[in-house]
């Protein structure tokens, strides 16, 4: 079959990589994709935002599934438009998408599902907000917008000054436009954080395995909030009985309490957790592959990638064999362009991409780059996301980073302690 995968970045490269070594797959296109994709797939030069163009495209195409990887178009309803032309879709219709859509949406089916997350309140008055904050005691607080903000919406105040200074941005300078007409304020929770994935069909639940992010732009995680800096899998801090207790405690009751309200979720369910001293507490829900945690956690794939998704979107993953994983660990390490994750220049050639390619255990995969003629040169803030696997932590993260030495174009830069973490959560 011939499969479309909708989107840009480095997750969209690595889902088209795996899906194109599967036997059921004649043909990856995506939609509009990079110079990555391009080399390992077929390109094509539809926004991810245009559904009716897309619906088009998978129709003329015979694709027997499209593959949605970030969360604007399910939001926007890409799945319910390809469903409706009788295709088949991979990732959650735009009820179900609420959950990333809308913070206050997700928190509120969380209090119902009882699943442990912060406490929170709704605020749309800038004044009600402010006196709500003057009432509490000082001290951290969380204040996100409500809409999808491309994970700028959560800003993580140290005391009530920050808190107030972020309900003005959103209520009063509208800030985040729309996304910040509805704001939500939080308590702070304290601990580590760690990404659990699951695949879904609307009934069955099969977690992958786990991985961790990288959010913040400088080594020791200093510095602003980014997209993600470089992820490693598996995170050794989820223990099975972790992940036991996530999955009893957190995604059955998600999805079982969407279902009672009518609502099927069927595709990736993308929990961020903080793992506190009480034990795990949901940050908030993704429905989609997150970027870049889908680079490492892919390459340790060994199951048929198009086999299960294409299952999923049947409703059929009760009939599948269990997901076989390397156990080796793979590494991460996210190349960005000078300025990241503020302004930057676009359109500077990047060199060594063969080079380092050719390494052993190396997937360099490409996020914000284009081609200009032959050249790949950079095109997003985040770059690349170059990833290895190895026999342990250290031999992953060394292999990785070989690789970024061979790349290079004027101000990409790296974080240059991908996967240190670990060390802390190991026995
Ligand atoms: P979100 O967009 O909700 O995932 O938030 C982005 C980041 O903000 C998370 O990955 C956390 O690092 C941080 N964050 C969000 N909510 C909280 C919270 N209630 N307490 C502490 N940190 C938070
Ligand atoms: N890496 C975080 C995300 O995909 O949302």
């Amino acid at each position: 079959m011939n499969v479309l995968v909708v989107g840009q970045g480095g997750r969209e490269h690595a889902l088209l990589w795996k899906l194109k070594q599967s036997p059921l797959v004649s043909e990856v296109y995506c939609a509009p994709g990079n110079a990555g994709t391009a080399k390992d797939g077929i390109n094509v030069d539809i926004a991810d935002s245009d559904v009716p163009a897309l619906v088009k495209f998978a129709k003329e195409n015979e694709i027997g599934l499209t593959v949605v990887g970030p969360e604007a178009p399910l939001c926007a309803g890409l799945t319910d438009a390809l469903e409706k032309a009788g295709l088949k879709v991979f990732g959650p219709s735009k009820a179900a998408a609420q959950l990333e859509g809308s913070k206050i949406f997700c928190k509120k089916l969380m209090r119902k599902a009882a699943v442990p997350t912060a406490d929170f309140w709704t605020f749309t008055n800038a004044e009600q907000a402010e006196q709500f904050l003057n009432e509490r005691e000082d001290g951290p607080i969380v204040v996100k917008a409500d809409g999808l903000a491309a994970g700028k919406g959560a800003i993580v105040c140290k005391n009530r000054a920050e808190a107030m200074d972020a309900v003005r941005r959103m209520l009063v300078f509208r800030e985040f436009g729309d996304a910040g007409r509805n704001v939500l304020i939080e308590e702070c929770l304290i601990g580590q954080e760690a990404s659990i994935l699951a695949i879904i069909d609307g009934n069955t639940i099969i977690p992958l395995e786990t991985s961790q992010d990288h959010k913040r732009a400088h080594d020791g995680d200093e510095g602003p909030n980014t997209g993600g800096m470089g992820a490693y899998s598996p995170a050794p801090l989820v223990t099975p009985e972790l992940m036991d207790e996530i999955l009893h405690r957190v995604l059955i009751p998600t999805v079982h309490t969407l279902s009672a309200d009518g609502i099927r979720f069927r595709g990736i369910l993308y929990a961020g957790i903080m793992i506190t001293e009480d034990g795990p507490e949901v940050l908030e829900y993704n429905v989609r592959f997150g970027d870049p945690e889908a680079q490492p956690i892919l390459m340790r794939l060994k199951t048929d990638l198009a086999e299960v998704l294409l299952a999923a979107a049947e409703g059929r993953l009760d009939q599948i064999e269990p997901l076989d994983w390397d156990e080796r660990p793979t590494v991460c390490v996210v190349m960005a362009s000078e300025g990241y994750p503020d302004s930057y220049e676009k359109g500077k050639p990047i060199s060594g991409l063969d080079a380092a390619g050719e390494l052993e255990n190396v997937k360099v995969f490409h996020a914000g780059t284009r081609l200009n003629g032959s050249h790949v040169v950079n095109n997003g803030g985040r770059v690349l996301g170059v990833t290895a696997i190895g026999d342990d932590f250290f031999d992953a993260k060394k292999r990785a980073y070989e690789a970024v030495e061979l790349i290079k174009w004027p101000g990409g830069w790296n974080r240059t302690d991908i996967s240190d973490k670990v060390s802390l959560s190991l026995p």
